[in-house]
């Protein structure tokens, strides 16, 4: 504390902790039978190479915003309502090129005039949202915070392509974070984030950025598909949500054996198995909703976080480690003790 200044606080009593959970899912479902009657794929091969049987998708009609706004107003109600001072939203299909659309959906939740921005991490967006949002706590730039993850990915898909299509969902999932103490149940451990740009070849839309231009003679309509080399992504992926969980369980004080419960990004099931295997966490204790969404992108962590506390796999004490990785590459983890039961 100073003499005339502000109070000053320690940094452990500006943790982020979590107190406010939701979700929300565009209601038309698609199974792995209806992608097979129009794609050169099978049911059994679907299942069988990723885990997934259905996924959600959204209308033409329904933009990224429109689902973020229904999961950010169930964590806000979850949070007992209150205001925050930030809203962040991890995306990588932003409503519009420009402006960023968290504003839009923090004027939409009835909050104009605090701060709102997209973080940009692919599959890692929210865990990268999650820093994003501690920070501001840390900072003093918010006393609390909202974190919407929100994908509308089936938009960036070839319709034609059996390699993505099946694979991706759409969805969001969202967190208010409050600040507490670092000790409590519910606050967010050390988040350990990492980059390699220099494999940005094996995720990515080539076309509608500055380096290729959406009205540039380059463009062709497959340069403005997502694309991804499948086999190698998820070598990488196993290693490095395999290392960033080692870090973050270390940067926390923990050991791996006292992990109760891995929420891995929700990528492909046999990645999740190879990433529990390499930590030697037993399966019985790896947290899925692949068969029913899909891999959601930025909004796969927190919309398993919050359909676990619903039906009761994450219950209060729970040690929590959440792993993430995506294009960028990026990837990251972090730990927290799961918070009272009033969650979810
Ligand atoms: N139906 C039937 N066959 C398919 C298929 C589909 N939907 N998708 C690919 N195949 C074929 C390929 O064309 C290939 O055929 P070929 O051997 O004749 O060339 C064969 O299956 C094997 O392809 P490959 O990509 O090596 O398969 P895989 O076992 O690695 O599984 C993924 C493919 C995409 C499911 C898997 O690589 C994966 O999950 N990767 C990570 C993806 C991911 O999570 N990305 C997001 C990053 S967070």
């Amino acid at each position: 504390m100073t003499a005339d200044g502000p109070p000053t606080t320690a940094p452990a009593d500006r943790a982020a902790v979590l107190c406010g959970l939701g979700h929300w899912l565009p209601p038309t479902v698609v199974t792995n039978e209806e992608l097979s009657s129009r794609l050169d794929t099978s049911e059994e091969w679907i299942r069988s190479r990723t885990g997934i049987s259905t996924r959600h998708l959204a209308g033409p009609n329904t933009a990224t915003s429109d689902l973020a706004v229904e999961a950010g107003a169930r964590a806000l109600k979850s949070a007992g309502g209150g205001e925050v001072q930030a809203l962040v939203l991890a995306t990588t299909t932003p409503d519009h090129p420009c402006p960023a659309t968290a504003p839009d959906v923090a004027a939409r939740l009835g909050m104009t005039g605090i701060a709102a921005f997209d973080v940009s991490a692919v599959c890692t967006g929210f865990l990268y949202g999650l820093a994003t949002a501690a920070g501001l706590i840390a900072a003093g730039t918010a006393e609390r915070v909202l974190l919407i993850a929100a994908e509308t990915f089936s938009t960036l898909l070839d319709p034609q392509d059996r390699t993505t299509v099946p694979i991706f969902g759409d969805g969001a999932g969202a967190v208010v974070l409050r600040r507490g103490s670092a000790e409590e149940p519910g606050a967010i451990g050390p988040v350990v984030l990492g980059s390699d740009g220099g494999r940005r070849e094996l995720i990515a839309v080539d076309a509608g950025g500055s380096r290729r231009r959406a009205d540039g003679p380059a463009d062709t309509a497959p340069d403005g598909y997502f694309r991804m080399r499948g086999r190698e992504v998820f070598r990488q992926a196993v290693e490095r949500m395999g290392e960033a969980s080692r870090s973050a369980v270390a940067a926390a004080g923990w050991s791996l054996e006292t992990v109760d419960r891995l929420v891995a990004h929700q990528a492909n099931a046999r990645i999740t198995s190879f990433v529990a295997s390499e930590l030697d966490i037993p399966t019985a204790r790896c947290v899925h909703n692949i068969g029913r969404v899909g891999n959601t992108a930025a909004a796969s962590i927190p919309l398993l976080l919050s359909q676990a506390a619903q039906d009761g796999t994450l219950t209060p004490g729970h040690r929590v480690l959440m792993t993430a990785f995506g294009g960028g590459l990026t990837w990251g983890a972090t730990t927290l003790v799961w918070p009272g039961p009033d969650l979810g």
